[in-house]
């Protein structure tokens, strides 16, 4: 008797704990949903004052677009001017600037402007000298280490494939250009209500205000920040902001893939010829097809020449008011 009461004990116990705690749970979640709902968290300055890339579009969108290679050689010579002091491009040999209509001489005399690692050869040292056609475009660091001590300890990503690995793509790239403002200008809140709001909106030492960079700020200096920063080889169109950072863009769009138009000229032509297979295709079919359906002659009942027959024997029937079956 004394271990059966021990027993329930135990049991009773037991289940007893186990409903406070899953009570203490409920009740815990219950609030938790309804301040959840009543009062909403914050949304960070990240969130708040974050903006959608701009609405721009480029010569080479869709699948009728092409490069235009006016355009990219203006963004080549921006990208050269303003962005390999910090950026390189370890994709795009000089040689594959032929693509954009440079000469191979005219390519050759741009590589030489650029320097890249060698070996002496007499001393076995390390050197450097000029680039060449088949050298990549370098990076202006020794490495990564070089390029963080530089630049507040951000890394100035390689430009090769930008165009195509930063959600947004190349409207973000020209939004980031010319996005840059003063955190304080440009927002409805007045400074003081803003920083109020948003803890640490402004840049911290070495950072730069920027809507369209996901947090907000950032270690790259507005790299085009005046109009007419360059003067274009090409003296008919006007280095404004906006027409260099589209530029650039554009030459971004074309180094992330330099064949999207053999691309798309060998899709138009595999769809206009799948379109010519297709009507030769069903022309044939009916040629073939046209003496064999001939042929095929339905018997007995479904035979047009027997149901003809049926319905004339109803038809009749109808008119002499008796029914006929079948
Ligand atoms: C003074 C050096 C410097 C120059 C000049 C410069 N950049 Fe940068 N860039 C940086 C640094 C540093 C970063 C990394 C910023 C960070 O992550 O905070 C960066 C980042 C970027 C990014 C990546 C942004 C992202 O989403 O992560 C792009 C794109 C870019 N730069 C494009 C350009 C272009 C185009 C030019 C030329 C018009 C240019 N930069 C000129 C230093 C520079």
């Amino acid at each position: 008797m004394g271990e059966l009461i021990k027993f329930l004990g135990v049991r009773f116990f037991g289940a007893m704990i186990g409903l406070v705690f899953i009570l203490v749970l409920a009740i815990a979640m219950i609030t938790d949903l309804t301040s959840y709902f009543s009062d909403p968290p914050e949304k960070g300055a990240e969130y708040a004052l974050h903006k959608e890339p701009l609405d721009i579009s480029f010569a080479s969108d869709g699948v009728f677009g092409r490069y235009d290679n006016a355009q990219l050689q203006r963004g080549f010579q921006v990208y050269t001017e303003v962005c390999s002091s910090c950026h390189g491009m370890e994709y795009v040999a000089f040689r594959n600037l032929e693509d954009i209509g440079y000469t191979a001489d005219q390519v050759k005399v741009i590589a030489s402007r650029w320097q890249v690692p060698a070996i002496n050869e007499q001393t076995g040292e390390a050197t450097l000298r000029d680039a060449v056609p088949t050298d990549r475009i370098p990076s202006p660091y020794a490495n990564e280490v070089a390029g963080r001590a530089a630049n507040n300890n951000a890394y100035p990503p390689d430009l090769s494939l930008i165009a195509k690995n930063r959600e947004g793509g190349a409207q973000y790239l020209y939004s980031l250009l010319v996005g840059y403002q003063d955190p304080y200008i440009g927002y409805d809140e007045d400074p003081a209500e803003l920083e109020a709001k948003y803890p640490g909106v402004a840049p911290g030492p070495g950072l730069y205000h920027n809507p369209y960079f996901p947090n907000l700020n950032l270690a790259m200096p507005s790299p085009i920040s005046v109009d007419g920063l360059i003067t274009y080889t090409d003296e008919t169109v006007e280095p404004t902001k906006e027409q260099m950072a589209e530029d650039v863009t554009a030459f971004l769009i074309w180094a992330a893939e330099p064949k999207a138009d053999t691309r798309k000229n060998a899709g138009l032509a595999v769809l206009i010829f799948l379109a010519f297979a297709t009507v030769l295709a069903y022309l044939s079919y009916r040629q073939i097809w046209a003496d064999a359906k001939r042929k095929v002659a339905p018997k007995g009942p479904l035979d047009p020449e027997h149901m003809a027959e049926r319905e004339e024997a109803k038809d009749e029937a109808a008119e002499h008011g008796r029914g006929v079956k079948g």
